[in-house]
């Protein structure tokens, strides 16, 4: 099993303290899948690694070949990728625009007929749920429909460390747990219809759209 997860913090500034939050729980979730999980491939995507720049050109529409071959390469990834984690900051009840810039790089048919798992988080106490609420719809339109639990840390920076280890007040198997629960619909789901894709492949049965929006609309 190939487990994507996407970083959504290219943040710098301070305030608020401390910058990329984010990068604690994505370690936290990295760690927790390679303790569980120790047969599967989980490998972190950090939005900094890949040259997305000012100017928004989507992977898809560079000409065959002429791709920067980092986008090449993690739409590689994403294709052959099992299950995707999307941890994502709140901004302004939103999800974070750094993992949203960066999903959009691609299209639909590389991340479809996967699970998600959303994961977000926040400096205050809401845990970034209204993201997540917004993160249902943007992924079902990718076609990695989110599992129905979610992962949700308040005050994240009170949590996690800069290692993305539970702070020793924190009552650690509560949140090994609270990971636990997350993870084990999203693998379960990612093995479900892993093998269904051998059975029936669904790029075949059903068809991608490729090029023009027009053509997922409702009939004239
Ligand atoms: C532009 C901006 C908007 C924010 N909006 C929210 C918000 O709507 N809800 C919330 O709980 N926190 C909000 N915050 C606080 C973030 O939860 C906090 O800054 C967190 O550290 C962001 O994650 P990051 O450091 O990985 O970028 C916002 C922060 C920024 C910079």
């Amino acid at each position: 099993m190939k487990v994507l997860i996407f970083l959504g913090s290219t943040r710098e500034s301070q305030p608020p303290k401390p910058s990329r939050l984010g990068a604690r729980v994505a370690t936290a979730l990295l760690s927790h899948f390679k303790e569980e999980y120790a047969d599967d491939d989980v490998e972190l995507i950090d939005p900094l690694d890949y040259p997305t720049g000012e100017v928004f050109k989507p992977h898809f529409a560079y000409a065959s070949g002429s791709a920067p071959k980092e986008l090449d390469a993690l739409a590689d990834k994403i294709q052959r990728a099992d299950a995707y984690v999307m941890v994502s900051p709140e901004y302004n009840h939103s999800l974070s625009p750094a993992l949203a810039h960066l999903l959009n790089h691609f299209g639909s048919s590389l991340y479809a007929y996967k699970p998600s798992l959303i994961v977000t988080y926040s400096a205050g106490q809401w845990g970034g749920v209204r993201a997540a609420i917004g993160m249902r719809a943007f992924l079902s339109e990718l076609g990695c429909l989110p599992v129905s639990a979610m992962i949700h840390v308040p005050r994240a920076a009170d949590v996690l460390d800069s290692e993305g280890q539970c702070h020793p007040q924190q009552n650690t198997e509560k949140w090994k747990s609270y990971w636990q629960r997350g993870s084990s619909q999203l693998l379960w789901w990612a093995e479900a219809v892993r093998q269904h894709r051998e059975v029936v492949d669904p790029h075949k049965l059903i068809g991608n759209f490729t090029h023009d929006p027009q053509q997922r609309n409702a009939p004239d």
